[in-house]
C-alpha cells in the first residue's frame, strides 16, 4: 500500500515551519522557515524549504495549525484589524505556498488544540493530562484536556478547561519582556535569564501581582497586556528586579493551571506544550503537580506545524529525535571535534539534520570545555550576548548525578527543557547560572553524533560534559547548511566540522 503523505504548516504569525509525516506514523521532515531566509522568526513559509520538505513527494493532505477566520474574529476584537485577505485557509495558504500544492486538500484545525496534539501525539503516554499556556492565538490563552487513544488507537481530546483573550499568562510575560528593553515575542528567555539577578523578589512579585493580576487561580488579570505595561511601571525597580519578580509571578500563574489541571484527576501523565513551556526555570518543580512529565522539544507555534499533521493522521506518531530538519550529509566528526576541543578548547559543529525547535542539540552546535571560566567569555565574545547569561551543558546521560541534582517527573531529558542544580559550580563556572543552576542536555546510549563525541571527549579528559550552544551569526537563526557553517567560519575564526 503506498503510504500517504501529510503537510503540516504554522505560519502567518511567528516562526513559520512545515512537517511533513507519512501514515505509518514516521516524521519525514519538520524545519523552522527562519533557517532558510535567514530572518530570526520569519513568519512566513520560505521557497527553499518546499524543496526539502516535499524531496519529490506526493503531498496528499495538507493541515494547518489554526482557525483563520477565528483568529481574524479575535483580531477584530483585539483592535488589531482584521485581514480581509487572510479570512479562509486557502487565503493564508495561496500567501504562504504560491501556487504550490493547491489542489491538494486542507483541514485547519483549532490553535491549543495543534499544541495539545503536537504534545501528546509524540509522548510515550496511552492517556495524559495535557496542558497549552502561550500567549495568544485565536481566543484560548491557556487550556486543559484530558487526552487518550481509543481501542482503534486514534487520540481522543476532551477540553477540561480553558482561559481566554486577553487573559494571558504568555502576554504577561511578553509585557515584562518589552518593559525590561528586550524584544517580546522573541527574547522571554533573556527575561528569564536575567531574573536569577533579580533582588527583593519576594516583596516585587507580591507588588507586581497586585497591580497586574485580577485572580491567580482563575489566570485573570486587571488589563489587557496585549499593548504592554505602562512604561513608568515599577519606574523605581531595576530590570533585574522587575523580571525577578515576573519570573516569580509567571510560575505562580503556572503552577496554579498545573493545580487545576492535576485536581480534574485524569491522568498523573502531564503533557506540557505552548510557548510558556520553554521556560526552563519554572519546569523544575512540575513534579510537584504530575509523575511523569513530557515537553516536545518544539512546544511553541512552530511545533505546531507538527500538531497539525498529528491531528490530520489521528494516532500515535513514531517519535525518535529533534533531528528532523535540514540534512548536512556525511559521517559526524567526531575526531576532527575532539581535536579542536582538545588544542583550542572549542569548536562548531554542523552535521546530520538540523534540530527542530529552538536548541542547539549537538547538529547546529558551538562546544566548548566547560572546565574553564575563561571559556564563557570566549564564547561571548563570539556570541556577543549579554554576560549574564549562561550557557548550557550537554552531558553523558549516566553521569548527569554526579554533577547535577536532576528535577524528577522527566521522561525524556534529551532537550535542554528543565533546569537543575549543579553540584560543582565552582569547577564549571562556565555553564553555571548566577542561581546555581543549569539547563541540561542529557545524551544516552543512542549512537547518535554528539554522543560519540562525549564519549571520546570523556575518554581523553574524564570530563563527560561540554558547553552546548547554537551555533548561529550574531542576529541570525541557528546555522542550517554548509554555506551558513563557512560564512560563521570566515566571521569568527572557529573551525565548524561537517
Ligand atoms: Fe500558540
Amino acid at each position: 500500500m503506498k503510504l500517504q503523505t501529510i503537510l503540516g504548516i504554522s505560519a502567518g504569525f511567528h516562526d513559520a515551519s512545515a512537517t511533513v509525516i507519512n501514515t505509518a506514523g514516521d516524521i519525514l521532515y519538520a524545519g523552522h522557515s527562519e533557517r532558510y531566509s535567514k530572518q530570526k522568526n520569519d513568519a512566513n513559509l520560505h521557497e527553499a524549504m518546499f524543496w526539502e520538505f516535499s524531496d519529490g513527494r506526493h503531498i496528499d493532505h495538507i493541515a494547518y495549525y489554526e482557525r483563520p477566520w477565528m483568529k481574524q474574529l479575535r483580531k477584530l476584537r483585539s483592535g488589531e484589524g482584521v485581514d480581509l485577505k487572510q479570512l479562509t485557509v486557502r487565503q493564508v495558504l495561496r500567501q504562504q505556498l504560491g501556487g504550490y500544492f493547491s489542489s491538494v486538500p486542507v483541514t485547519c484545525y483549532n490553535h491549543h488544540l495543534s499544541h495539545a496534539a503536537g504534545g501528546f501525539q509524540t509522548s510515550p503516554f496511552e492517556r495524559a493530562t495535557v496542558v497549552v499556556i502561550d500567549a495568544i492565538g485565536e481566543f484560548d490563552t491557556a487550556t486543559i484536556w484530558a487526552a487518550e487513544y481509543d481501542a482503534a488507537g486514534q487520540a481522543q481530546y476532551r477540553k477540561l478547561w480553558g482561559q481566554q483573550y486577553p487573559h494571558s499568562i504568555g502576554l504577561f510575560y511578553s509585557a515584562i519582556t518589552d518593559r525590561v528593553g528586550l524584544r517580546p515575542m522573541d527574547e522571554e528567555y533573556i527575561t528569564m535569564g536575567m531574573s536569577a539577578y533579580g533582588k527583593n523578589k519576594d516583596s516585587l512579585s507580591l507588588y507586581m501581582e497586585s497591580k497586574l493580576v485580577d485572580n491567580m487561580s482563575e489566570i485573570r488579570f486587571q488589563d489587557n497586556l496585549h499593548t504592554g505595561v505602562a512604561a513608568d511601571f515599577m519606574w523605581d525597580s531595576e530590570p533585574e528586579d522587575i523580571a525577578g519578580a515576573a519570573q516569580q509571578v509567571v510560575e505562580d500563574l503556572i503552577y496554579s493551571v498545573m493545580q487545576r489541571a492535576r485536581s480534574f484527576g485524569f491522568s498523573t501523565n502531564l503533557v506540557y506544550q505552548g510557548g510558556v513551556a520553554l521556560n526552563c526555570l519554572a519546569n523544575r518543580n512540575l513534579n510537584e503537580y504530575f509523575e511523569n512529565i513530557w515537553i516536545m522539544p518544539n512546544p511553541g507555534d512552530a511545533g505546531s506545524s507538527l500538531g497539525a499533521a498529528a491531528l490530520a493522521y489521528g494516532k500515535r506518531l513514531n517519535w525518535k529525535n529533534a533531528y528532523l530538519g535540514s540534512e548536512i550529509a556525511g559521517e559526524y566528526p567526531v575526531s576532527a571535534c575532539l581535536d579542536s576541543l582538545l588544542s583550542d578548547r572549542i569548536c562548531g559543529v554542523a552535521s546530520g539534520r538540523a534540530e527542530f525547535g529552538p536548541r542547539a542539540l549537538g547538529n547546529r552546535s558551538l562546544l566548548a570545555d566547560p572546565r574553564r571560566l575563561d571559556i564563557k567569555d570566549k564564547v561571548n565574545e563570539i556570541k556577543r550576548r549579554q554576560k549574564f547569561r549562561p550557557f548550557a551543558p550537554v552531558i553523558l546521560e549516566e553521569h548527569v548525578h554526579e554533577y547535577f541534582d536532576m528535577p524528577s517527573g522527566f521522561v525524556d531529558t534529551r532537550y535542554m527543557q528543565v533546569v537543575g542544580r549543579c553540584r560543582h559550580p565552582d569547577l564549571y563556572p562556565a555553564i553555571t547560572h548566577v542561581d546555581g543552576t543549569s539547563r541540561i542536555q542529557t545524551v544516552p546510549a543512542d549512537g547518535s553524533g554528539i554522543r560519540r563525541l562525549l564519549e571520546a571527549w570523556y575518554a581523553a579528559t574524564g570530563c563527560p560534559m561540554l558547553l552546548n550552544t547554537s551555533l548561529n551569526i550574531r542576529g541570525e537563526p541557528m546555522v542550517n547548511d554548509r554555506a551558513d557553517a563557512d560564512r560563521f567560519e570566515q566571521q569568527y575564526g572557529i573551525s565548524v566540522f561537517s
